[in-house]
């Protein structure tokens, strides 16, 4: 592992993708120019289940002015699927239609205007079914069957000691049901793609993604081509959050075949409505929770059952109970569980990745219940946590035992410390009232057992003449600030000043498939395969650096920017560079990093799920204005475990970003569906924080090396927006004495709750 530089350049950096997007020369996938570009557009159901008989006006819609083709399910010429987990999502609805939204057919012409005038104007002949909405419902033998014999797309179970047992060691119990909404996404910029054909008869894509790997598996799958035809470029990408993890395979499949078929580039960008409409969610899920504990605040047992609203088809929410679930008890050492999860499918627009996974639903709950557990026992909610708190050699859920990389109470006690954690116990006279509240949370870093086929990164480094490097790797950066890192990592490594690193537009032709850019894992992953390819040219150059030096190759380490011999002699680093190119060394390499060990036994749901985990605390203050119901987050403070900070700054930034995310979860963000109709798809009618509502964040890195990771880094995007959202019910409670046991908690909800005291 190279040593730590330790000058005052890493201070000082900043991200390498700061200023060309804060200047504006960043060119997102609408501002790359195309000749002879046409506009695709989607027509899509308008109705929530049916059986499509065809369509009415297709010919009239293909004579519309500009028009240059229209396309059906029947136009398909390889697989009519998207694939995700399951392969049940049709790239176009063949017969059946399951939610309203679905796309139906595909319209190219030579505008914007009239892609979409023709899309619209499009008319399907659809018998319309009964439907089905919300995933108890879906439940029920006599429904309406919208996947599968049962509607349920998936489901697991945690089966560890003896639940029964576990509840008659109990003094108390409680039992607890919390519902979440939706939640969308709202990154800056939608979805967007452009496909271009290409002379060898293969077609090139481009566009906002976050895994470009899976857009080129769906292409292929879709368009019949051999996957050398096909090549995927990840383009600017103004955020994704996870809404852009299996999306943009359909959205690329769509602008593909239209690609293809009018023999011209075609782009396909959705507007803000169209994004609502029909682009994934995060899940609805309720979930019902039971701990018990002996009177000292033992938890002797916890019994959890998390149903998800999958939407119509199933995507990617099998992984998502799966993470759920695996969090479902919390960071704390429970001997006997009982946990299932069932992901529901209904009539609703699929819904898929959203930055935590399934965990903010999970962690809702268990933190929650939590506090109500430690009000059933009159104890303080900090002790009972501390009383039960993973730490290292404890075991899991899953029956994981904790490695070495475990600064969960470091992280809890440095939170509790820096916000002066006190409860008011909603003892506040007057209207307003204040109070605090805490969460403590785990993650899995990674894919973890269930997603193992996809734990592995690519990277290749080369080192130029002039000492400049090119670094290409398969993980993208999407605002959560990878490039910087796989900057980093290749700069500390080579002894390259950080100016000197460019990293390259991912591209599934230049690197191996490197799995997917989600699950946190863009930093302990890909900076691995990074780190790998780095070292094997550092090799090359420590060669060279001891033969200017005059000493052995073992001799030699890097030191800032230079190499240094263990009497104190120094080369410098673009010195041997020189020397490498005269002694003709390859001054390139390849890398490759894959995750081994994790195990997941489906029956019992025990097995080390995943590589290993980030640790996070989050404490808040409140101030409920009980006249109206309106809550204020005064001040957050969230400390994560996260290995190593690669880059500071960067670092600092996801955990002020995740936490006003959660708390736009918690308090503001309310998606208004209607037998399946979203009533609110504008950000208008959705309300998200802005800059006024945002409230003092204050982020605390702990560092408990994980000696796997590069630098001994884990992984931090997601975890953020794990936890503040019960810390943030907590400290309402504490305010004023009620508890919404729902997301998101809108002032109605705290008025209704606070008559009900009164
Ligand atoms: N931060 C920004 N600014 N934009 C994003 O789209 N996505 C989040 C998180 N932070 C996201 C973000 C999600 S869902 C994930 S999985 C991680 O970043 C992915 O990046 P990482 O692997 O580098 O943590
Ligand atoms: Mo993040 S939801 O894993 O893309």
């Amino acid at each position: 592992m190279p040593k730590k530089t330790g000058n005052t350049e890493r201070k000082e950096q900043i991200r390498s993708d700061a200023l060309r997007k804060v200047r504006g020369r960043a060119l997102f996938i609408e501002d790359i120019p195309h000749d002879r570009l046409l506009h695709g557009a989607t027509a899509r159901s308008p109705v929530p289940h049916g059986l499509i008989r065809g369509f009415l006006n297709i010919d009239e819609v293909r004579a519309m002015e500009g028009v240059r083709a229209v396309l059906t399910a029947a136009d398909i010429p390889g697989e009519n699927t998207v694939p995700f987990v399951k392969d049940d999502y049709p790239c176009l609805a063949g017969s059946e239609v399951k939610f309203r939204g679905q796309p139906l057919a595909l319209v190219a012409a030579e505008t914007r205007d009239q892609a979409r005038a023709a899309a619209e104007a499009l008319k399907a002949d659809i018998e319309e079914y009964p439907a089905v909405f919300e995933a108890v419902d879906a439940m029920r033998p006599d429904t309406v069957r919208v996947g599968g014999d049962d509607n349920i797309h998936s489901s697991y179970r945690i089966r560890k000691g003896d639940i029964d047992e576990g509840f008659r060691a109990a003094d108390i119990i409680v039992e607890r049901i919390y519902r979440n909404s939706h939640q969308v996404h709202c990154y800056l910029e939608n979805m967007g793609m452009t496909a271009v054909p290409s002379p060898s008869g293969g077609v090139v894509v481009s566009g906002s993604m976050q895994c470009p790997f899976y857009v080129h598996n769906a292409l292929v799958r879709v368009t019949g081509l051999q996957y050398s035809k096909i090549r995927v470029l990840q383009a600017e990408t103004g955020g994704g959050f996870g809404g852009k993890e299996d999306m943009p395979s359909l959205q690329a499949a769509h602008t593909a075949l239209l690609a293809l078929k009018t023999g011209r580039p075609v782009r396909i960008i959705y507007d803000r409505r169209e994004d609502f409409i029909a682009m994934s969610k995060r899940h609805p899920v309720r979930t019902r929770i039971k701990y018990g504990a002996s009177a000292d605040g033992k938890i002797t047992a916890c019994e959890a059952e998390y149903i998800v609203n999958g939407g119509a088809y199933c995507t990617l929410s099998p992984i998502v109970a799966w993470r759920g679930l695996i969090h479902i008890t919390g960071p704390y050492e429970i001997p006997n569980i009982m946990a299932d999860s069932y992901v529901m499918a209904t009539n609703t627009v699929p819904c898929g990745a959203f930055r935590g996974f399934g965990q903010p639903q999970a962690n809702f709950a268990n933190e929650s219940l939590i506090d109500e557990l430690a009000e059933k026992l009159d104890m303080d909610p900090l002790e009972l946590r501390r009383k039960n708190l993973l730490k290292t050699g404890s075991v899991t859920a899953t029956g994981q035992r904790i490695g070495e990389s475990c600064g969960m109470e470091e992280a809890l006690e440095r939170t509790v410390k820096r916000i002066s954690f006190r409860r008011r116990k909603s003892g506040d006279p007057g209207v307003k009232k204040r109070g605090m509240g805490l969460s403590v949370t785990f993650y899995g870093v990674g894919l973890g057992a269930e997603g193992k086929y996809f734990a592995k990164s690519g990277a290749q480094v080369y080192v130029k003449e002039d000492g400049s490097v090119l670094v290409a790797v398969g993980n993208v950066e999407m605002g959560q600030g990878s490039e910087t890192v796989f900057t980093r990592i290749c700069a500390d490594t080579l002894g390259c000043p950080y100016d000197m690193v460019d990293v390259l537009e991912p591209d599934t032709t230049r690197v191996p498939d490197s799995g997917p850019t989600v699950a946190s894992r863009a930093t302990m992953v890909g900076g691995r395969a990074v780190l790998d390819a780095a070292l094997k040219v550092r090799d090359a150059l420590t060669r060279s650096a001891a033969d200017i030096i005059g000493v052995r190759p073992f001799d030699i380490s890097v030191s800032g920017h230079k190499y240094v011999s263990s009497d104190g002699r120094e080369a410098e680093y673009i010195e041997v560079v020189r020397a490498a190119y005269a002694r003709r060394e390859k001054m390139a390499a390849q890398g490759w990093y894959r995750v081994e060990g994790v195990s997941f036994d489906e029956k019992t749901g025990q097995g080390d799920a995943y590589p290993v985990y980030t640790f996070s605390a989050n404490a808040c203050e409140v101030e409920v204005d009980t006249e109206t119901g309106q809550v204020k987050v005064l001040r957050l403070v969230a400390a994560h475990d996260i290995g190593k900070a690669i880059h500071t700054p960067s670092a600092e930034g996801q955990i002020q970003g995740g936490a006003v995310q959660a708390v736009g979860y918690a308090l503001y963000e309310n998606l208004v569906l209607e037998k399946g109709r979203i009533l609110n798809p504008s950000l208008t009618g959705y309300t998200v924080p802005t800059s006024v509502d945002v409230c003092d964040v204050v982020p605390i890195i702990v560092e408990s090396p994980y000696p796997e990771g590069p630098f001994g880094a884990k992984g931090l995007g997601e975890p953020p927006m794990v936890g503040p959202a019960a810390a943030v019910m907590n400290a309402i409670y504490d305010a004023c004495g009620v508890r919404v046991r729902k997301t998101p908690c809108l002032p109605e909800d705290i008025m209704e709750e606070l008559k009900k005291i009164t």
